[in-house]
């Protein structure tokens, strides 16, 4: 056994996160952990990783007694970890990032060798096939370029214990496919892998073991071998089936209309489409094609060259986020830490924030009428939360998505931008989430939906627009479509 909690037990404010935890991880296995928003599981990881110090309980590594009080105890066990939250320092570049923790290379003793530190770490990159420029803050990088990131500073050392809180989450299929690889071999080489996610899946791909979380509480844990999906759905959640969403619909006239649309920075090349009302477009395409730089671009968040957006056939003239607002276009970013969330404000003000006018009477906010909304949504979206009040960086990373999901629905956006609204919420939510996209458009609403994950895709949008290397390339009526035709026109030159 390398690892094993006792009684373990977290509270924050009084109520459990984490309650008796008799957890165990095998030498040399890939256990993979799994439960609903607010389970507890990044609590756990959090614990072991020394960010949180546990309430009471016992740590046991290969048997004996451990102490883990701070991150850097938890590395010289040999614990490495991709948290969920990707713990980069936002001003550091990739060196400085992946050096965090670890000791720096020194010339003789003294002065830091930053050429050294960078040849080492070039070396885990090109081991690991990842490209990303080293010399810019990470704040500049994308989600994905962070994750991968993270993947590297997890590399840099031999891990005896390698923990992932949900890393494919904004990942394509291809970068996933590149660390599912790496996972294998690390599993063969004796490294004990925690893998957690709520794409089953993977799962059911990696995992020898699966254990599963309910309310802070261990529930069972299973040989992956002997359950399926369904049992293991049905033990996280109690009595929940799902049900398959209709299509073959109709659609009214064209709410977004997109010409010709470049960005300035180049990324986006030339995209043009439209999205009608009563239509949930999906747009797919490899990583780096520029489905979130487009969508920032209709949303004004990005600086646009050339071309045009209309909606309602009515030409926005410049397109920014705060004229979007007043058209009634809404954007539910990927990066919802960085652009979607305020970090500092409760779960009500973030809910409330881009309707904030609709409160206001005579320069006089009605604090109750907001109060009883950012209710109504927290329990549409059953957001697991103390209340309306609760700063909402402590809620859990799926929790936190769904915040930005009601804030975004609480504008009753005519346009609906949405990219990865899905990323990381658990396979109830994410049915939801759903629902809550094709009410809209059935609303007479116009819904634009980019996933990584093609068979969400499939089971979501209405039209596939495929994107290559910054330019919309053909579009798709999901009726009967594959995602071997999907993938083959990615790929095709
Ligand atoms: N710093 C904190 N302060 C207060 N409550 C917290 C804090 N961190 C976590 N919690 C609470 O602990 C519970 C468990 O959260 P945790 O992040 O472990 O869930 P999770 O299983 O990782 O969920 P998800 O799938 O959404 O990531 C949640 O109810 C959360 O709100
Ligand atoms: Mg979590």
């Amino acid at each position: 056994m390398l690892l094993q909690t006792k009684k373990l037990c977290k509270q924050f404010g009084g109520i459990y996160a984490l309650k008796d935890i008799d957890f165990e991880i095998e030498n040399g296995e890939v256990l993979g952990l799994v439960g609903e928003n607010g389970a507890g599981k990044s609590t756990l990881i959090k614990i072991l990783t020394g960010v949180y110090r546990l309430d009471s309980g016992e740590i046991l590594w290969e048997g004996n007694p451990a102490e883990i009080h701070n991150p850097c105890q938890s590395r010289d066990l040999g614990i490495n970890v991709i948290h969920q939250d990707r713990n980069l320092v936002p001003s550091f570049n990739g060196i400085e990032n992946v050096f965090l923790g670890l000791p720096y290379e020194k010339k003789g003793g003294v002065a830091v060798d930053w050429k050294k530190m960078k040849q080492r770490v070039t070396a885990v990159m090109e081991e690991l096939g990842i490209d990303i420029d080293l010399n810019i803050p990470a704040a500049l990088l994308t989600p994905p370029q962070k994750t991968m990131l993270e993947i590297v500073r997890a590399m840099m050392t031999r891990s005896r214990l390698l923990i992932l809180d949900e890393p494919t989450a904004s990942l394509t299929d291809r970068e996933a496919e590149m660390l599912f690889e790496t996972i294998e071999g690390l599993k063969k080489k004796g490294t004990s892998i925690l893998y957690v996610t709520h794409r089953m899946d993977e799962i059911f791909r990696l995992t020898d073991r699966i254990t599963v979380f309910k309310n802070g509480q261990l529930v069972n844990t299973v040989q992956t071998a002997d359950v399926n999906k369904e049992q293991i759905i049905s033990m996280m959640t109690d009595n929940w089936v799902s049900e398959k969403m209709k299509t073959a619909r109709q659609f009214g006239g064209s709410r977004l209309d997109v010409a010709h649309l470049s960005s300035r920075d180049g990324i986006i090349k030339d995209a043009s489409f439209n999205a009608r009302a009563g239509e949930i477009l999906g747009i797919f395409g490899l990583g780096g094609s520029g489905r979130t730089e487009l969508l920032e671009c209709v949303y004004g968040h990005r600086s646009v060259a050339g071309g045009t957006v209309a909606i309602d056939h009515k030409p926005v003239g410049k397109a920014s986020p705060a004229n979007s607002l007043k058209q009634g276009v809404v954007l539910i970013s990927e990066d919802r830490r960085g652009k979607a969330l305020v970090g500092s404000l409760n779960v009500k003000q973030n809910i409330v924030l881009s309707t904030i006018d609709h409160y206001a009477r005579f320069g006089v906010v009605d604090e109750k009428k907001e109060v009883s909304d950012a209710r109504d949504q927290i329990d549409r979206l059953s957001i697991k939360t103390e209340g309306p009040k609760q700063p909402v960086l402590q809620l859990s990373g799926g929790n936190q998505q769904k915040v930005v999901f009601a804030k975004a629905l609480l504008s009753e956006p005519k346009v609906l931008l949405c990219d990865e609204p899905t990323q990381a919420v658990d396979v109830k939510t994410r049915q939801e989430i759903h629902k809550l996209l094709r009410k809209r458009a059935d609303d007479g609403n116009a819904v634009v939906f980019v996933s990584s994950d093609l068979k969400e895709m499939l089971e979501v949008a209405d039209n596939v627009l495929i994107m290559a290397g910054g330019k919309t390339k053909e579009l798709f009526a999901n009726d009967g479509l594959t995602a071997e035709q999907v993938l083959a026109c990615c790929y095709a030159d």
